[in-house]
């Protein structure tokens, strides 16, 4: 096995520092996940997983969320443990909506409260020696009283220009309660902060987001492509949860069982929120056509790709509905982890992935279609860093890169051996998942992650292949699951 990246090693490390802990309960209620086995499975990520292709229960053979039985029960339990087969972890938000509140009673956490005059910071001092500094600036901006902040809205109502940043507090005691700190300001003004809040927020020490900073499950040839019905995630929410959570950790996913006819999508996205339009319309048909606009509309095969390229936002998730297949053979869709080949390429050839990572293409797409004519174009690097260097995005797309390339002439070579090396890896038999998609089936998958191709198909008179795509955003998948995951666990 491959040495480990340097990503993987810093998330280990994370887990054994944590570990200490024996179990981490993230955020109370939501799940209790064994850090000795999150380690474990962290391990083998970025090995394909025995392959299981037929549309089984969804849940394999995970501790199932009780909410996502056929039965649609009515008792939640909203844990999925990691296990050989599963690797998902659902991670509670930051903090809750029912915490935002203050309306949730927290066991007492510290012993003692004081002020660090010098610089400025409230001092808590934890049961087990460990202190945190709250800097009063920050409190003062954070204050939870109902002049500064609105109850309801959830909105901070004081504003950064009117703010005294060399504030500091003329005392700080404990609250009555013991549950919390009452801080007396300069200017007269108090603020109040429970343990269990200023915890949750506690800077650096905070936990991550698990939307924002997802746990990925790496996969290739050999996936156990998790399918999800779609009855069910349209009539349950545990299995809409569910769907999602697949979405967000190994970026694909097959809803199966679906009508073949056009329209499904918009049930599907509207479980979610709204879909998102693009030039080809709120959604798109996939069919041979006479006088294509787009390659995708030919029977031509084609290259592994993100879609839209040439937006500036790419759409998040993509969704391809079979409503007709191609007999015979061909008309198989391909997919490859963008994400696992790209962490692949920076651990064979940094400079590959460096230069991937830094010198973008650019994209375009002019046409008319339906909301008329169009001329788009954008500008990407292949594979996206965010502010710590981590992927969180790639962009390929052969049908659509534009010639203009504004890189410096001897960097020109160096970056195309890069993409042509970059490409070729996705397209290791290793790596690329093929899957003959059935009447019924819808392919979800993260569309910045998933690069996706078909195989040519024969065109027979008698009809075809024929898709209806459609897309998501992240934004509002995020947000669903988030208040998903409230609803489901004050059940
Ligand atoms: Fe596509
Ligand atoms: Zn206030």
């Amino acid at each position: 096995m491959m040495s480990l990246p340097t990503w993987l090693r810093a998330v280990l490390q994370c887990l054994a520092n944590l570990a200490q802990d024996k179990k981490v309960n993230m955020a109370g209620r939501l799940g209790v996940i064994s850090l000795a086995s999150f380690a474990a499975t962290s391990l083998r990520i970025c090995r394909p997983i025995p392959a299981v292709r037929t549309a089984r229960n969804a849940f394999g053979s995970t501790k199932p969320l009780n909410g996502a039985s056929s039965q649609g029960g009515s008792s939640i339990e909203l844990m999925k443990c990691f296990s050989v087969q599963s690797e998902h972890a659902v991670f509670a938000p930051p903090i809750s909506l029912e915490d935002h509140a203050g309306t949730r009673n927290r066991a007492k956490m510290t012993s003692d409260v004081g002020m660090d005059v010098e610089n400025k910071q409230l001092i808590v001092s934890l049961k087990g020696g460990l202190r945190q500094a709250f800097p009063f600036v920050w409190l003062r901006d954070n204050c939870q009283c109902p002049v500064c902040f609105h109850p309801t809205a959830m909105s901070r109502k004081t504003y950064a220009y009117e703010l005294n940043v060399d504030i500091t507090a003329k005392s700080v005691e404990m609250s009555p309660d013991s549950n919390g700190v009452i801080i007396h300001w300069e200017d007269g003004h108090k603020s109040h902060f429970t343990f269990h809040w200023l915890r949750a927020y506690c800077f650096i020490d905070s936990k991550q987001d698990q939307y924002l900073d997802p746990k990925f499950d790496f996969w290739g040839a050999d996936i156990d492509l998790q399918s999800f019905n779609f009855d069910e995630v349209l009539k349950n929410d545990g299995a809409l949860y569910n769907w999602l959570t697949e979405l967000v950790s190994r970026g694909i996913a097959v809803v199966t069982n679906a009508p073949s006819k056009v329209g499904q999508l918009h049930s599907l996205g509207g479980r979610v929120a709204f879909l998102r339009p693009s030039n080809y319309g709120p959604t798109f048909q996939v069919k041979s056509k006479v006088d294509p606009n787009h390659v995708a509309y030919t029977s031509g095969a084609l290259s592994l790709h993100t879609d839209m390229a040439y937006y500036i936002r790419q759409p998040g998730i993509q969704m391809l509905h079979c409503i007709d297949q191609a007999e015979g053979t061909g008309g198989e869709n391909l997919f490859s982890d963008g994400f696992k080949v790209a962490m692949d390429l920076k651990e064979d050839d940094p400079e590959a992935f460096r230069l991937l990572s830094t010198i973008p293409f650019e994209f375009s797409d002019v046409g008319t279609d339906y909301y008329g004519s169009f001329h788009q174009y954008s500008r990407h690097p292949t594979i996206r860093l965010d502010e710590r260097g981590e992927v969180v995005s790639v962009t390929l797309s052969d049908h659509s890169r534009d010639p203009m390339l504004r890189a410096p002439l001897h960097q020109v070579q160096p970056l195309y051996r890069a993409l042509n090396k970059y490409c070729n890896m996705l397209l290791d038999p290793q790596n690329v998942f093929k899957y003959k998609m059935e009447k019924g089936d819808i392919m979800t998958f993260n569309n910045r992650r998933a690069l996706h191709g078909r195989s040519s198909f024969r065109v027979t008179q008698a009809g075809g292949r024929h898709l209806e795509g459609g897309y998501l955003e992240w934004d509002e998948v995020n947000s669903r699951l988030r208040v998903l995951a409230a609803q489901l666990n004050s059940k």
